[in-house]
């Protein structure tokens, strides 16, 4: 077995926190009186906070000043850490535990590669804090998907070469950052690009294509 390590992202692939993120980016672009639809929301998977708020500026019809920018994400995050507390063990998306369970049991490392800051806040509301054998997350990255570094820290702290890991992705910023760090990449939802397809890790082993 080539892959000894699977590295997952943590939104859209463990966890549902689509609508957390649209509900509390909505809140501010109503009102800022900017456009904000679920279309836009969708082109924020996987990009970190302030590139997400860059895009979600797209619609805006006055310019913010770096310091109001910080103020807007901010404030996002702050009506976002709101609905994430709401969150349980019900979050977790169809599959997961399963495959979690298969491949400790035989003998893959399991680690978190996510942009999100609020990744130890969203593990254990979810009841997932140690779950993982290494977590990397927007916290300890200079810089975001597509850029690979989420990745390469993740498989640094697990000690297993790059070859050696499968990246499991729901957005195009993260295969592209899994392939530039040397990774195999699984898509699942509406993610291009991947060395494999699902529509959900509730219809496949990952065991089974290691
Ligand atoms: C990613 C999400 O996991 O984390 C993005 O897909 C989000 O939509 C990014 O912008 C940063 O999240 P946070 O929690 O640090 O604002
Ligand atoms: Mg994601």
């Amino acid at each position: 077995m080539k892959i000894k390590a699977v590295i997952f992202d943590l939104d859209g692939v463990i966890v549902t926190t689509d609508d957390c993120h649209y509900q509390a980016w909505k809140r501010v672009a109503d009102e800022e009186g900017i456009t904000f639809t679920r279309e836009v929301n969708e082109r924020l998977r996987g990009v970190s906070r302030m590139a997400s708020l860059e895009i979600v500026l797209e619609k805006a019809k006055k310019s913010y000043s770096d310091k109001e920018k910080i103020q807007l994400a901010e404030r996002k995050n702050a009506y976002y850490v709101e609905l994430i507390g709401k969150l349980t063990k019900d979050a977790i998306l169809p599959g997961v535990e399963r495959n979690l369970k298969q491949l400790k049991e035989n003998g893959i490392k399991v680690a978190i590669g996510s942009s999100s800051k609020n990744t130890p806040i969203i593990l254990k509301q979810i009841g997932l804090a140690d779950s993982f054998d290494a977590i990397s997350d927007g916290n300890n990255i200079t810089k975001s998907k597509p850029e690979p570094e989420v990745f390469i820290k993740a498989a640094d702290m697990l000690e297993i070469p790059y070859e050696e890991c499968l990246v499991v992705e729901d957005a195009d910023a993260g295969i592209i950052a899994g392939k530039a760090a040397g990774m195999t990449t699984l898509a699942v939802n509406k993610a291009k690009g991947g060395n494999y397809h699902y529509a959900s890790l509730d219809d496949i082993d990952i065991l089974s294509i290691l």
